[in-house]
């Protein structure tokens, strides 16, 4: 029976990070408000320019360093990302082409903040399967594009004011604006003849809950992208905070019981809750309802905000450079996002 073991691992943080101060400069929000409500001090923003492929290749470039690959070793590149560098083609074959393995397949994942359970599914198979030995997953997003501002300096200590227009709706749009950030995490795993690997998944999707979290524009519209659509701010992201939160809460800790159980594990025997890094809030009500405890629900909100699909990755490379996360420890991988997509894994890393 085929499994994998994570092999190396890499993160990449653009730029400076922004602090909830500096959001303060463009929106009515405070520092206070942004702590307590989700546990984030900063965030980092990549310039303009960049795009998911570029942070990916710097992540990619030192989970390849760790496990001492080369791109040319690598079998399959899955690419996690709701920010793609285009509209078209997806930011996988980009990647293949940055890091030098241009034929190597590229397969873009559009799974939101739960592609990481999405891309464990598709790696397992395609290593069971025997049709890859070397996979490089990555998590990588651009949100800046998305920030409802153009004025970048009106964020930077001493900057010019933003003006009433820009700060009201920056304001408007303050739910979401103050939890996203930018980065990229890059996980290389390597197939093995037995175990260990990916030991249950339960995994869900469910598009009735479109309007809760999602970009209006699309190609619904005639053209896609107008004056028009900007006008009405159907290129910024619509969020109903309570109602995700709500899902989050919920869902996810049936999810950690069930993928537990169809792994013959229970809650206690295992070493991490790896979870998406929404809002710490979510994950210790998460904890709280699962009975598990705080130490083993590791945390790095404050310091990068949701990274959507980059979260995963990123706190799996900092746990694995710092010694935290150990060959042989059980892991439980949960996250939940736009879709809605959601579920927990189970692994034995
Ligand atoms: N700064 C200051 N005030 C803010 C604010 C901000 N950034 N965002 C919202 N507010 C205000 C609202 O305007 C509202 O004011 P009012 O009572 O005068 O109308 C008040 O705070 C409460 O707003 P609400 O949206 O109900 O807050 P909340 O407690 O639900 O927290 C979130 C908002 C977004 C932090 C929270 O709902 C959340 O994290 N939800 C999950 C979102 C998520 O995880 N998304 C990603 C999924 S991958």
């Amino acid at each position: 029976m085929a499994g994998f073991r994570i092999t190396g691992s890499g993160r990449y943080l653009p730029g400076r990070p922004y602090t909830n101060q500096d959001l303060g400069r463009i929106m009515d929000t405070s520092d206070e408000w942004v702590r307590q409500r989700t546990g984030i001090e900063q965030r980092h923003f990549c310039p303009e320019g960049q795009g998911a492929s570029d942070l990916a290749l710097e992540a990619a470039k030192l989970a390849l360093a760790d496990a001492g690959r080369q791109p040319a070793d690598l079998d399959y590149i899955l690419f996690n990302t709701m920010t793609p560098d285009h509209f078209f083609p997806g930011s996988g074959p980009l990647l293949g082409a940055a890091l030098g393995c241009p034929g190597v397949p590229a397969l873009d994942l559009r799974m939101q903040c739960a592609a990481m359970l999405f891309s464990l599914q598709v790696a397992d198979g395609l290593f069971r399967s025997g049709a890859a030995s070397t996979i490089l997953i990555i998590g990588a997003e651009a949100q800046a594009g998305f920030m409802p501002w153009t004025n970048w300096a009106a964020l930077e200590p001493g900057g010019p004011k933003p003006s009433v227009e820009e700060y009201e709706r920056a304001t408007r749009h303050r739910g979401y604006a103050v939890i996203f950030g930018d980065g990229a995490g890059a996980l290389l795993l390597e197939r093995t003849d037995e175990g260990p690997g990916l030991l249950s998944l339960d995994l869900h999707s469910d598009g009735r809950y479109l309007d809760q979290l999602y970009i209006p524009a699309g190609y619904r519209k005639r053209p896609y992208v107008s004056g028009e659509i900007v006008a009405r701010e159907e290129h910024l992201p619509q969020m109903l905070g309570r109602e995700v939160f709500k899902h989050a809460v919920t869902k996810l800790p049936t999810s950690v019981r069930k993928a537990c159980s169809d792994a013959g594990v229970t809650l206690d025997q295992i070493d991490w809750f790896i979870a998406h890094q929404a809002n710490d809030r979510i994950n210790e009500t998460i904890r709280e309802r699962s009975g598990v405890p705080a130490e083993k629900v590791p945390s790095n909100i404050a310091r990068y905000g949701n990274t959507s699909t980059a979260t995963i990755p990123i706190l799996v490379d900092e746990m694995r450079r710092d010694g935290r996360l150990k060959a042989g420890q059980l892991v439980c991988v949960l996250a939940l996002g736009a879709g809605l997509n959601w579920g927990a894994a189970v692994l034995r890393i």
